[in-house]
């Protein structure tokens, strides 16, 4: 019986077909989308908190207005990877738990600080921009739930890198303090950006296993490299330089080759020793307890309303 619902699987993770979440499926393809969905849910979360921070400081309503905007969707995209997980049958209470455990990931990205206001530009065309790239495959990723939230995400991810950029070219396009305050922040979040990607192809554990289950579409040095052919030409167009004196085309690659990433810094922050971990998770640990009010008023009234119905 299992043979004829794995061959089933596998038929349709070869025809490129979606799972659903009645359909069988292997355990360790429901683990590890568990693992990388909360995960992704978890950046969400945490990643409201670097420019959160510039949302009372906006320089302007308008400029106010959009950074509201934009973290208000990530919130919202988080809730959605969250409703994803559960359709795998994982609890968002657990979830969150294991996020606040350390036993969860999120994206080491977040755990870089935001002093200067041109970082909420940066965040946008940089994070933003990586985040396109690693997600618009994910569109067609095998888990039925999964790639549909990512259609909605990917929509929202376009605007927010958008207005970043649109931000950044403002601030080159007035004094020259402003355009050092911009390179200033590019040097600070490009080679974390390149981090978002996850390690090298040879030292990532999980890749082979979800490219070969239709999870993830490309490698992460794949996906790495289209940020960087997609990213050189819009450093030009702004004016800024990226801090990598190894960036140069290769017209026989047909791509940019650039410097090592600095592996060893990568494994620190996603060990928990980055320059923000302590302060991100405690945030959301604080968060979460003064947000425990709300979920017990819900399950209570939901007890009331059962109670009531069943009267
Ligand atoms: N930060 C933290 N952990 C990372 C990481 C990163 N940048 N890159 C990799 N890792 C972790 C992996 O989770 C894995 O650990 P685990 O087995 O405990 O989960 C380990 O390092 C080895 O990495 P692998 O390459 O083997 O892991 P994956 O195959 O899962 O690839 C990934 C990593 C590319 C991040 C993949 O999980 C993925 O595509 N996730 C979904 C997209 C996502 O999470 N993006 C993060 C940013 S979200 C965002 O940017 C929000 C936007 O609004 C700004």
């Amino acid at each position: 019986e299992t043979g004829t619902l794995r061959d089933r699987f596998e038929e349709t993770v070869a025809r490129d077909r979606r799972v659903e979440p009645r359909d069988w499926m292997p355990e360790e393809y429901r683990r590890t989308l568990i693992r990388q969905v909360a995960q992704h849910a978890h950046s969400e979360i945490i990643g409201m908190q670097p420019e959160g921070a510039w949302i009372t400081r906006a320089p302007s309503l308008r400029r106010k207005s959009i950074l509201l905007a934009k973290v208000q969707d990530e919130a919202g995209h988080g809730l959605y990877l969250y409703a994803a997980a559960e359709t795998l049958g994982a609890d968002r209470a657990d979830l969150t738990a294991k996020l606040l455990a350390g036993q969860q990931k999120y994206s080491s990205i977040f755990n870089y600080p935001t002093p200067s206001y041109a970082d909420v530009g940066t965040i946008g065309w940089l994070v933003d921009g990586a985040a396109i790239c690693n997600q618009v495959p994910l569109c067609r990723s095998s888990y039925g739930p999964y790639a549909r939230a990512m259609v909605r995400i990917c929509k929202e991810e376009s605007f927010h890198q958008r207005q970043g950029y649109e931000l950044l070219l403002t601030l080159m396009a007035g004094t020259d303090a402003q355009r050092a305050m911009v390179q200033e922040s590019v040097d600070r979040f490009w080679w974390p950006a390149l981090m978002m990607f996850g390690p090298p192809d040879d030292r990532s554990p999980n890749s082979a296993r979800s490219m070969a289950w239709g999870v993830k579409r490309h490698t992460n040095d794949e996906l790495r490299q289209r940020f960087v052919d997609m990213t050189v030409p819009q450093a030009e167009r702004l004016g800024v330089t990226l801090p990598d004196p190894e960036l140069r085309w290769n017209a026989e690659r047909g791509h940019h080759d650039f410097g090592a990433v600095d592996w060893a810094e990568f494994a620190e922050v996603v060990a928990g020793r980055g320059p923000c971990n302590a302060e991100r998770l405690a945030r959301r640990r604080a968060a979460h307890d003064e947000g425990a009010w709300v979920r017990e008023a819900a399950t209570a009234y939901a007890a009331g309303q059962a109670a009531a119905a069943a009267v």
